[in-house]
């Protein structure tokens, strides 16, 4: 039988990787696909000393359809080796894809417990690896678990958490109540292909807030992940109080909301929420993280950077989706998250320019930074009084005559003149792209700013936007058009630039990359 062929498979697929390796707007130290669509990070892990990352992968175009899971794997968590398709969908419950779930270590076996997509709705699958986790085998009685939970009505069910307690395993389902909210199913087996159903860890409540908000809980959760952010394993008696974390991202109807956090208990079958967080101020472009514990002890978590253009033009570019830099997760004092890229990243930093201070204060004219480029870690030391802003406006490109540039993506802190010790990140992107058609929406929210110090690093890859002010991120992504590379800064009101150091970041792919490696 001959395969029909997508309608949006319009870019013949020997095309697509010339096509995505001459994109100016395509990163170049991120993860990328080799081309076609890449969305959610799956299975990340670490075995004998080797990284690994899967992901939702279509190398048919840049469109979601018949997912794969696509392969790579690393040393150092910085450059990443092409690996074979990992899973395909094939005759039986993935026929229609195979989407999201993790991999765990069955008494040494790898093995991945993924949702298979037939007819429409998902069930949950398991395959088994060879030693090297190249080859996986699907297991002949997939579906592993027959249907949801019976007498639910549920929005959808899909996409795994798969941890070891005791002598059991045990397993949360994403899904969601029908006129209630988001939820995660809670399973228990002795062998990863036997289930039994316990109930749902927690129910959301949809009605809280507004579809419009930034925080809102969604119909459906996506990409449960449940860990315990310091010591300690999932389930057992904590001493030094750290939180167990539930991330979820809220769905609804097939929109992609944004990922957001519980803070804890996990206990018995249940999880007690103690506080609901937004984990990314980017929202959507940080969707459906995945994080894991890697073997020095650090979590790690991945998360996908949607693209914020039309669906035409992905498909035009012939790739999208970016993968995040992996990131580190710790709990601070209040219990909530900080974030971090790992430290690893750095190798990739080359040429310095470093500015030391204090370099800028307020009511200055835009100081001209010395710094230009389009891959960038900036890091930047800042004291805000109360009504302090500092402006750093980057990807600049001068036009039109004027002393304001004609594109120019800008990242402000601004503490508030009755705002205590907290103050606002924000992105504005209104002037990132002459093009109307892109995302422009405003990002932002609250970040502590303890005395009015701020530690913002800014990474910059083309169109990849990772920001961490005081460890709280904001991921965005941004297309200018006329290919500006200006790194400028300002201060308003009483706040000082202390420090500014900016390297220009190496790409971490050479040579051409095969869509089926
Ligand atoms: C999240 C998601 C998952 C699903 C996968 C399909 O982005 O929708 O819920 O398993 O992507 O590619």
């Amino acid at each position: 039988m001959t395969e029909l062929t997508h309608p949006l498979a319009t870019v013949p697929q020997d095309e697509l990787v010339a096509r995505a390796e001459a994109d100016p707007l395509r990163p170049r130290f991120h993860f990328v696909s080799p081309a076609g669509w890449l969305n959610d990070p799956n299975g990340v892990s670490q075995w004998n000393g080797s990284y690994h990352l899967f992901y939702q992968y279509n190398p048919e175009g840049a469109f979601h359809h018949r997912i794969q899971w696509g392969h790579a794997t690393s040393t150092d968590l910085v450059t990443w080796t092409d690996q074979p398709v990992a899973l395909e969908p094939s005759a039986g419950q993935d026929a229609e894809g195979c989407w999201s779930g993790v991999l765990v270590n069955d008494g040494g076996t790898p093995t991945l417990v993924y949702s298979g997509r037939l007819e429409g709705r998902e069930l949950p699958c398991v395959a088994v690896g060879s030693p090297d986790l190249l080859t996986w085998t699907k297991d002949a009685a997939n579906p592993v678990i027959a249907a949801p939970p019976a007498g639910v009505d549920i929005t959808a069910y899909r996409d795994h958490c798969v941890w070891r307690e005791g002598t059991k395993w045990r397993q949360l389902v994403g899904s969601g109540i029908s006129g209630r909210g988001g939820t995660a199913f809670l399973y228990e087996s002795a062998d990863l292909r036997t289930w039994d159903y316990i109930g749902p860890l927690f129910i959301g409540d949809a009605s809280q807030g507004d579809p419009a908000d930034t925080d809102w809980t969604g119909t459906m959760w996506e990409c449960v992940d449940l860990f315990r952010a310091g010591q300690g394993s999932l389930g057992s008696a904590t001493s030094d109080g750290s939180p167990d974390v539930l991330v979820f991202s809220a769905w609804n109807d097939g929109d992609t909301h944004h990922p957001l956090y519980w803070t804890g208990r996990y206990a018995g079958d249940s999880f007690e929420p103690a506080a609901l967080h937004r984990l990314d101020y980017g929202g959507r472009f940080f969707y459906a993280p995945q994080s894991f514990q890697d073997e020095s002890g650090r979590r790690v978590m991945f998360g996908w950077m949607q693209e914020g253009r039309s669906d035409a033009a992905m498909v035009e570019a012939g790739w999208s989706g970016v993968m995040s830099l992996p990131r580190t997760v710790t709990a601070a004092e209040d219990g909530t998250l900080r974030f971090a890229p790992v430290p690893e990243i750095e190798k990739l930093r080359r040429d310095h320019v470093g500015l030391s201070g204090p370099v800028l204060s307020g009511l200055l004219e835009p100081l001209d930074t010395g710094v230009s480029g389009k891959q960038l870690d900036i890091e930047l030391e800042l004291e805000l009084e109360p009504g302090g802003l500092v402006r750093l406006g980057v990807l600049g490109s001068v036009g039109g005559g004027t002393s304001s540039p004609a594109e120019e993506t800008v990242i402000e802190l601004y503490r508030a003149a009755d705002g205590g010790n907290n103050g606002t990140l924000r992105l504005d992107r209104t002037r990132s792209s002459l093009d109307p058609a892109v995302d422009a929406d405003d990002k932002s929210g609250p970040v502590p700013m303890p005395g009015g110090r701020v530690h913002l690093r800014v990474i910059l890859d083309r169109s990849a936007v990772e920001i961490f002010a005081n460890g709280i991120a904001l991921t965005a992504r941004v297309y200018p058009t006329l290919g500006g590379d200006h790194v400028s800064l300002a201060a308003e009101g009483p706040a000082q630039v202390q420090s500014l150091d900016a390297w220009t970041m190496a790409g971490i792919f050479d040579g051409a990359r095969s869509l089926f490696p």
